[in-house]
């Protein structure tokens, strides 16, 4: 039988599930998260790992090549886990697309008018007791219909956004390494642009790619001067994409109107003058955080890794070079 150790906080349907066809070991990091040499010594030597988005880099992948068959990432990216080392060491990396789309979509939305209807502020207004009297001026924000909205990255999760978008009359661009067919972009009602045309055309940005060495810092001092001063940024994919050093400049700068981040450079870590800025709003990285996604993805990653350790399907193979 093979072992494998599970290193988040599993529903007791999967752990019933999981321990019918492997030796299970599960340690719940929810409790106490393990430092990186820890979770070295508790991890080696299993067959098969399941985990939350930990890291897992070359040096782990090397010295686990013996035994280690599958790794099963409980999210869509996968940027966590040295790609290259896993295949080269023929291990499995899996993970869990399509689940999430909607919950992600949602909250992209939310966001977006979040930062453009001045919802957080407008609620600490209230909270801070500064609410005195009706006032005609306050908490102008601005409107969603007829703007340009830009999507860096049109994959199934996009796709979801732009639903969405189109209901508050959005015309909507996209810029992918990979243009889409005409008849999709017809039925999406989105079209194409080239990177730098988005950024001068688009009033709201939505980040939407994959983490890796072409869009590691994408969005950098350069970028920022490229976007209209009056532009948002909102970034739920991966925050390395952004250099956030240089977002706090543009927007203390005014290079750019605001920015809505589910997803931070150093996370949990925050830089501490986004705190202090009005125009920007922030969240935990939770696009996925609904109690039905969640579930559905704990459910998917256990599934993927009994299918690929005990059937040899090769659904939700990342490195699919391997087979
Ligand atoms: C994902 O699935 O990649 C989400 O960002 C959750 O980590």
């Amino acid at each position: 039988m093979n072992k494998i150790f599970v290193y988040c906080n599993l529903q007791s349907s999967e752990i019933k599930m999981l321990k019918k066809y492997f030796h299970v070991n599960i340690y719940n990091p929810d409790k106490k998260e393990l430092s990186k040499n820890d979770f070295y010594k508790k991890a080696s030597g299993y067959n098969g790992i399941l985990l939350q988005g930990s890291e897992i880099d070359k040096k782990f992948l090397h010295f686990n090549s013996k035994n280690l068959k599958a790794i099963s990432n409980v999210a869509v990216g996968y940027d966590n886990i040295d790609i290259k080392e896993a295949t080269k060491n023929k291990i499995a990396v899996l993970n869990t697309p399509n689940v999430l789309n909607n919950a992600v979509a949602d909250l992209t939305i939310g966001l977006l008018i979040a930062i453009a209807r001045r919802i957080c502020e407008g609620d600490k207004y209230i909270r801070d007791g500064k609410w005195k009297k009706s006032s005609w001026n306050l908490m102008w924000g601005e409107e969603l219909y007829n703007e340009n909205l830009g999507i860096v990255g049109l994959g199934n999760i996009g796709k979801e956004v732009v639903k969405r978008a189109n209901s508050f009359g959005f015309n909507t661009y996209y810029f992918n390494r990979k243009k889409l067919s005409k008849a999709t972009e017809k039925k999406l009602k989105v079209n194409y642009l080239n990177l730098d045309d988005l950024l001068k055309k688009s009033k709201f940005i939505i980040l939407m790619l994959p983490l890796n060495e072409d869009s590691f810092h994408l969005f950098n001092k350069e970028t920022f001067q490229i976007m209209r001063k009056d532009s948002f940024i909102i970034n739920l994919a991966r925050g390395k994409i952004i250099n956030e050093k240089d977002l706090v400049e543009a927007l203390l700068k005014k290079n750019i109107a605001g920015a809505a981040l589910d997803v931070f450079e150093f996370e949990p870590k925050v830089n501490k003058k986004l705190l202090k800025l009005n125009n920007v709003v922030l969240m935990p990285h939770s696009g996925s955080a609904t109690k039905h996604t969640r579930q559905s993805m704990i459910k998917l990653a256990c599934y993927n890794l009994k299918n690929y350790l005990i059937n040899g399907k090769t659904d939700n193979l990342v490195n699919k070079e391997i087979i």
